[in-house]
């Protein structure tokens, strides 16, 4: 590596929906980034809509939830591009799950994914960061985490999860020099939401997310949360007591 290389940005989940826009959005800015997912066809797809624009995409296909990836792909980026200055742990996944169709194998595949694959990332990633005294790591949940959601048993128990994890390790990182940042987005037109047979209110395209994204990570405010006037909708919803939180999600209920 030379050292008049730009830091790279890592991004999970580059291959698709919020991921691959932020990714395009920040190889507009000039930045290297290094795109993340299990399908090597989008991301090469990915790499290909980046040519021509003043930074640059790099493919390194894996999977999150393997416990034994995210080390050997940071010490690949770190071997050929430098210190890791900023990552967006953005894998997720989602599957609709009510009382009925209520299986904790998807729980256990949502865990795995949104929660663990994000922790496989923070566990490679911290030490060098800390060690240095410096860097970013911004971990995309969801403001479906603030609450259990109808549909969402599993989905709103793993992002829950990944934000009392960021809210935990928030002010050790601060101490030490790295920024750590937590992502809440609202509905964002994905693969991700075309899963969903309900209105979804507010909803904003990909690319308006990554802006939202981009904005939220040139600050270093703990977290980044949009649509606003949704997330503030949510953030109230989080402070009713449960008779009128119930009697709000009791009418998300579908028949
Ligand atoms: N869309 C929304 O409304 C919304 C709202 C709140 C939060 N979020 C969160 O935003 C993030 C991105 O979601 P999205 O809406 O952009 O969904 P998406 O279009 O389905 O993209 C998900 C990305 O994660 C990758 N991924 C999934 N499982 C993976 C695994 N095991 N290992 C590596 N990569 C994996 C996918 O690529 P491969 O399948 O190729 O691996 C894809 O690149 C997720 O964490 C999601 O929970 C989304």
């Amino acid at each position: 590596m030379t050292t008049s290389q730009p830091s790279p940005v890592w991004i999970t989940g580059a291959s698709s929906g919020i991921g691959r826009a932020l990714a395009l959005a920040l190889a507009r800015q000039g930045r290297l980034v290094v795109g993340s997912a299990r399908s090597h066809l989008d991301l090469a797809t990915l790499v290909e809509a980046a040519r021509g624009l003043p930074g640059r995409i790099i493919a390194l296909p894996l999977d999150v939830t393997d416990p034994g990836a995210m080390a050997p792909a940071l010490a690949k980026i770190e071997a050929e591009h430098g210190p890791l200055g900023q990552a967006v742990l953005n894998a997720g996944s989602h599957i609709p799950m009510g009382a009925a169709d209520f299986r904790a194998d998807k729980l256990r595949k949502l865990i795995a994914v949104n929660l663990m694959g994000a922790a496989h990332g923070l566990e490679a990633i911290l030490p060098g960061m800390l060690a240095r005294g410096a860097g970013r790591i911004a971990v995309v949940a969801s403001v479906a985490g603030y609450r259990g959601l109808p549909s969402a048993a599993a989905y709103s128990a793993s992002k829950a999860a990944a934000i009392a994890m960021c809210e935990a390790l928030r002010p050790e990182c601060a101490a030490k020099g790295v920024t750590l940042q937590l992502i809440n987005p609202g509905f964002v037109a994905t693969p991700l939401t075309a899963k969903n047979d309900f209105a979804m209110p507010m909803m904003i395209s990909a690319e308006a997310a990554a802006d939202a994204i981009l904005a939220g990570l040139a600050s270093d405010r703990f977290e980044i949360a949009f649509p606003r006037r949704f997330a503030l909708a949510m953030k109230v919803l989080r402070l009713l007591p449960y008779p009128l939180f119930f009697a709000v999600t009791k009418k998300l209920l579908r028949d």
